[in-house]
């Protein structure tokens, strides 16, 4: 199953034509502009060390019915690159259509501050080939295999690292999934972490991002055929890590967070106390329920029921009510708004033999307002979902008011902005560019700020309140809404 219709690609055909063009009444401040240009390339070198390491409270992974390993992974020797590829370093401010508008605050430093990173849809380094071997998942493929080589991962990595540093530093990374395209990583095959994530974040030339931990996401990708699940989570600190001790990274495990398919996880930074929830969504999409899907694996089928969804759905709620922490975000790999394709709904081109992403979409959107952000990866574009209405979704979980608080966040573009991936009402989505959204949280204030690739400033901010009053969003969030998902192709849909 590679493309999926969009009932709206018309509608919003033309406004992705407004959208790329720069807005008549837009004002620039040239100034501004070509001082922030010599500071990002500045920041190429930068100097300045990262800051505010969170501090876990508790971790609580989960029981999952993955079955256990049952070979004893090879010892591996992770190397540090010697530099990213020195092309994408010009490239950086040529590529994508980010500029500056004007509306959001220019980035500040602060480096006592609690703030992280939300990106996703990362891993796209290593020829399609090496995944797993699979006609499914080669070159030859249709489907974006073809679009394998890098992209913009290196790029966009190297704009992270920019804007962590003019920032004063980040925390931590939230990684929304589908984290080694195409088929996942091989059982016991830990080179693609040397090849799509070291190679690309803990560089010399990304000191300030280098040593983030990463807070991972397991998405389609990752579950493909042999795409293995347990891999990625042995690959975490708390596993039997197969890393040489004598090699040049060898705390480098640490940095990869995935202690079970879903977890939750508590942040204290800088006074402002987080708990992010993860859930292991892909079982639950009900388009995957079909032999002949390349997502119909093992990994599928053995947690495809009911036990699964409600041990999941338990903790959630659990996770939720006995939270005391300031901001609580969930986080899975599918959209629920703003998003091209919903998923696993009753009624939906994809009926749901179960109830995950009503009780999914009950639990955060609740009265009680303890969800301040769902992010999802999957889309390969940024959006800012509009809660307000699912006019364009008939395939929503179940059509629910708004709790007033809660927004609905796509980080999917980590190497690969696709265009007008999102055909749903947005408030805000990029276009075609890689980018990821920082959160920066104080006892006040929860903001996402959105960067995309040809700019260092943010393209669109939205600022959640402790205080629990409404979000309010930047105005130049308008010019980048919205995409005509699924005007490409023909209008055959976008593939992810
Ligand atoms: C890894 O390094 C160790 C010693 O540092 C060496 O004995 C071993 O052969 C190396 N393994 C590989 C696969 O290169
Ligand atoms: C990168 O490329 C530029 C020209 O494109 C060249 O001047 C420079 O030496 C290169 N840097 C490295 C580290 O290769
Ligand atoms: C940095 O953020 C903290 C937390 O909001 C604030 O107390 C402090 O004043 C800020 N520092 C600067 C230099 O803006
Ligand atoms: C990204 O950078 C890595 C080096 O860290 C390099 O091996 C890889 O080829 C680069 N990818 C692209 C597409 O330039
Ligand atoms: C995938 O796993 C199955 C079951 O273990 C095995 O029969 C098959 O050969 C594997 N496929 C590849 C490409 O390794
Ligand atoms: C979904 O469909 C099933 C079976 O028809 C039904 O029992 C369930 O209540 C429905 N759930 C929602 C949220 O509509």
């Amino acid at each position: 199953m590679r493309a999926y219709a969009c009932v709206v690609a018309v509608l919003f055909a033309a406004a992705l034509a407004t959208a790329q063009q720069p807005a008549a009444s837009e004002t620039v401040d040239v100034n501004k502009v070509a001082t922030h240009i010599a500071d990002t390339i500045g920041a190429l070198h930068p100097t300045v060390p990262p800051t505010a390491t969170p501090s876990p409270v508790t971790t609580q992974p989960a029981a999952t019915t993955t079955p256990a390993p049952t070979t004893t992974p090879a010892t591996i020797n992770f190397t540090v690159p010697v530099a990213l590829a020195n092309s994408t370093q010009a490239d950086l401010l040529q590529y994508g259509t980010g500029k500056y508008t004007g509306d959001s605050e220019p980035p500040t430093a602060n480096s006592t501050i609690a703030r992280f990173v939300v990106i996703g849809d990362v891993g796209r380094q290593a020829p399609a080939e090496a995944s797993v071997g699979m006609p499914q998942c080669s070159t030859a493929f249709a489907g974006d295999n073809n679009l394998q080589g890098g992209l913009q991962q290196n790029e966009t990595a190297l704009l992270m690292e920019q804007v962590c540093k003019i920032v004063g530093g980040c925390s931590f990374v939230l990684n929304t999934g589908d984290n080694f395209y195409e088929c996942g990583v091989y059982p016991n095959d830990y080179s693609r972490f040397q090849s799509d994530w070291i190679n690309v974040y803990q560089t010399p030339f990304t000191p300030t991002i280098a040593p983030l931990p990463w807070f991972n996401v397991i998405g389609n990708h990752d579950i493909v055929i042999n795409g293995s699940v347990e891999t990625e989570v042995k690959f975490d600190t708390s596993g039997a890590s197969p890393v040489n001790a004598a090699s040049p990274l060898p705390s480098v495990t640490k940095l990869w967070n995935a202690p079970a398919p879903y977890y939750s996880k508590d942040y204290s930074i800088n006074g402002v106390t987080i708990r992010g929830i993860v859930l292991d969504a892909s079982p639950f999409i009900t388009a995957y329920n079909n032999p002949t899907n390349k997502y119909h694996s093992g990994y599928y089928v053995t947690n495809h029921n009911q036990a699964y969804e409600q041990a999941q759905i338990a903790f959630l709620r659990n996770a939720l009510a006995t939270s005391t922490a300031t901001y609580n975000f969930v986080s899975a790999h599918y959209p629920l708004f703003g998003g091209a394709t919903q998923y696993g709904a009753n009624g939906s081109a994809y009926p749901g033999e179960f109830n995950f992403w009503a009780d999914v979409l009950a639990s955060i959107n609740s009265a009680d307002k303890k969800v301040v952000t769902y992010f999802n990866g999957h889309d390969h574009s940024l959006t800012l979902g509009d809660p307000t209405t699912n006019a364009a979704q008939p395939q929503a979980p179940v059509p629910t008011v708004w709790n007033g608080y809660i927004t609905y966040q796509t980080s999917g573009a980590g190497s690969w902005g696709e265009p007008a991936d999102s055909c749903n009402p947005s408030l805000y989505s990029n276009g075609g560019n890689g980018g990821f959204i920082i959160v920066t949280a104080t006892s006040a204030q929860w903001r996402s700020d959105y960067y995309t690739l040809g700019s260092t400033y943010p393209q669109c901010t939205v600022t959640s309140y402790a205080d629990k009053r409404p979000p309010t969003f930047s105005p130049n969030c308008a010019l980048g809404k919205p995409n005509a998902c699924c005007s490409v192709n023909g209008g055959a849909g976008c593939y992810r």
